[in-house]
């Protein structure tokens, strides 16, 4: 983490520089300009598991869930649409986390790599009954409620099983938490939740603390994901706690959303930095309801980088020089859907200066398939590189599609010399398991 610190500090603002070494996992180490993680040579790994291939680094992801349990306490929640299998399930909930599931195939993930039920928290805009039922039956440790109509469907579920769930309200502050308008979810005009501005929020909680089918622990809200101005989630604790205040709620969760850095230029505040933003709120807002928070994306973000193989580059003399790796938007769909940005460099050559601009593109039969616009990476790159993009953690194996029948990637856990297979790669007759004809 200090070593991490350091490096924030002396963001380089040359695009040609070298990788900045903050964008790398936690345990990265370059031994003749290779890069390792968890001990590990990047290049020793993909030539053994083959490309595209996610390399995680199990001590970074180890030291952000227990950087989150100091900072919020053991009610914190990975969530885990960030990133999910069973080892992810099974490592968060080691280190004392509790787990965010928001369908029923997470809670099945989740459930099935021996996460205790009343560790879950039950999250969706639009959850079935089956789901809710799965859940309830489960006894999961939270539910949060997002609307009128998941009320009474837990009425009718209170009806058949006897169980009364312990569940939280999903508010909407109302907040502008100043990020890409498709992650953003604290404003009004969103699916989430109960709105704030309209009383809706507060009639919400009225309605459910008379309900003999629910126990009403407390509120939840969720700003907005990738967000930088942590002074956000203040402003959105401050409208909480005003709506919270006739109701005597026990447990106020401030979602998740904290941002990370990816490119040359960013930087992020630390998990430990946004628990103290909280908590600063909280005080001065008289709150004293146990606060907690679901981070995703600042668990796992950075702890990953996909390795790709490049196949053909492609010069247009004065236009542009496209370099095709063997991956692309199937296993990192956030440049297409969001024009997420990344770096790019070459793990045999980590410390080289990337003077050479370029575009990454995919194997996938659209124009769109781009993983990186305007890369830069050292002149001398070549077909049969390995090429990496880092901070791939979070939203990208989670994301992926079987576009144009391309499988998934394998996913390695990284520790101490040693490589752990927990996801393999995907067989064309995986792709077909589910073909009934
Ligand atoms: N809690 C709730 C209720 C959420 O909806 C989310 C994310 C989180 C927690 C975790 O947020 P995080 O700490 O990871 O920002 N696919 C987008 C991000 C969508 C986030 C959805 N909800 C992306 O790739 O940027």
């Amino acid at each position: 983490m200090a070593q991490l610190m350091e490096n924030v500090d002396t963001i380089p603002s040359d695009r040609s520089c070298p990788l900045p070494t903050h964008l790398l996992p936690q345990t990265h180490e370059v031994v003749d300009d290779k890069l390792l993680v968890g001990g590990c040579d990047l290049i020793e790994l993909a030539g053994e598991f083959g490309t595209p291939l996610f390399v995680y680094d199990e001590t970074h992801m180890r030291s952000r869930c227990q950087e989150a349990v100091a900072a919020f306490g053991d009610g914190v929640a990975y969530a885990s649409k960030a990133f999910l299998c069973r080892a992810m399930a099974r490592l968060a909930h080691s280190e004392g986390m509790c787990i965010d599931v928001a369908t029923g195939g997470e809670l099945h993930t989740a459930l099935t790599a021996d996460v205790p039920a009343h560790r879950l928290v039950l999250h969706g805009n639009n959850k079935s009954t089956a789901e809710l039922r799965a859940a309830i039956l489960a006894d999961v440790g939270r539910i949060v409620v997002d609307s009128f109509d998941e009320l009474s469907r837990l009425e009718t579920l209170h009806a058949e099983t006897g169980i009364r769930p312990k569940v939280l309200l999903r508010f909407t502050p109302g907040v502008e938490a100043h990020t890409h308008e498709y992650i953003t979810t604290g404003v009004d005009d969103t699916k989430f939740g109960f709105t704030v501005s309209n009383g809706l929020a507060a009639a919400a909680m009225e309605q459910a603390q008379k309900s003999h089918s629910v126990e009403v622990l407390g509120i939840h809200a969720h700003i907005g994901s990738q967000v930088f101005a942590i002074k956000s989630f203040a402003k959105a604790v401050a409208v909480i706690a005003e709506t919270a205040q006739p109701f005597n709620v026990q447990e106020i969760s401030i979602g998740g959303g904290l941002g990370v850095a990816y490119v040359v230029g960013e930087k992020a505040p630390t998990i430990t930095e946004w628990g103290d933003m909280i908590r600063i709120a909280c005080e001065q807002a008289g709150v004293t309801a146990k606060i907690t928070a679901e981070p995703g994306r600042s668990i796992v973000a950075d702890a990953a980088i996909t390795l790709y193989t490049v196949g053909t580059i492609k010069e247009i003399t004065d236009i542009r020089t496209y370099v095709a790796v063997d991956g692309g938007m199937s296993d990192n769909p956030r440049p297409v859907l969001y024009g997420s940005g990344y770096e790019a460099f070459l793990p045999r050559a980590t410390k080289a200066r990337r003077p050479k601009v370029v575009t990454v593109v995919g194997k996938h039969c659209e124009s769109g398939d781009l993983l990186v616009r305007d890369a830069t990476v050292p002149e001398d790159i070549r077909v049969g590189d390995i090429l990496a993009t880092p901070v791939t953690g979070a939203y990208g194996h989670s994301m992926g599609s079987n576009y144009n029948k391309v499988p998934r990637p394998a996913v390695l856990f990284v520790s101490k010399g040693d490589a752990r297979p927990v996801i393999r790669r995907e067989t064309y007759d995986d792709m077909l398991a589910s073909d009934l004809d």
